[in-house]
């Protein structure tokens, strides 16, 4: 079988775009990141796929009438690529059906909270402000809503009282790291099915190795 052919959708830093990158250069998942598509030319992922010889796309949003314009001309480079599965990393985007109906329960993304609690921008800050006590991040895949698709993996780790928006983020993105390479590892292992908004892990043998993580 070749391997997965990934894209990752990043507009800025790209950590987890390294983080997966490096689990694949170590031969933990079977796959190959085929392009670095972003929506902002100077985002720091772009110099980071340059350093690993990953070709890198930009498209400016301004260059197109509408999101679904946009997200046509994205959608086709994925498809002349045979792009398997489409990662977004840091993607500062809305992603709409132009883009989902070609890529349906292909597209994944990382949330720094424990969905459903806190959706949308500053997912740590809303946490800090609401007082929590346990924080964390999801992978899921993407639907039309805004962080609403199905929730494939989850990570939690601990939220103090003199946490700030910083030192949460920073916690939760340790987490983040080990995370999600580990989502795109049972993607690229066939392990994931999609039953409605549930995703099921195939094969799990320590089922808390697998859903539930706590690095910290
Ligand atoms: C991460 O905190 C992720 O959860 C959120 O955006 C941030 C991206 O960071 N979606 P990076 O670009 O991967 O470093």
């Amino acid at each position: 079988m070749d391997p997965l052919r990934i894209a990752v959708l990043a507009s800025g830093r790209g950590s987890n775009f390294q983080a997966i990158h490096e689990e694949i250069e170590k031969g933990r998942i079977k796959a190959t990141i085929v392009l670095l598509a972003t929506d902002t030319k100077d985002a720091p992922a772009v110099t980071r796929a340059q350093g690993y010889g990953i070709e890198t796309l930009y498209l400016n949003p301004k260059e197109f009438p509408s999101r679904e314009a946009f997200d046509g001309a994205m959608a086709s480079a994925l498809k002349k690529r045979n792009v398997g599965l489409v990662v977004l990393a840091g993607y500062m985007r809305i992603v709409t059906p132009a883009m989902i109906r070609h890529f349906k329960n292909r597209i994944m993304n990382i949330h720094p909270a424990l969905l459903p609690s806190f959706p949308g921008l500053h997912g740590q800050a809303q946490g800090v402000d609401h007082g929590v006590k346990i924080a964390g991040c999801t992978v899921h895949f993407v639907d039309e809503g805004m962080d609403t698709g199905p929730i494939i993996c989850q990570a939690a780790v601990p939220a103090y009282d003199d946490d700030t928006e910083d030192t949460l983020s920073a916690r939760i993105l340790r987490c983040e790291h080990k995370l999600y390479p580990q989502a795109v590892r049972l993607f690229a292992q066939g392990r994931l099915e999609v039953d409605g908004r549930k995703v099921r892990i195939k094969n799990q043998k320590k089922k808390e190795e697998e859903t539930l993580f706590s690095f910290v």
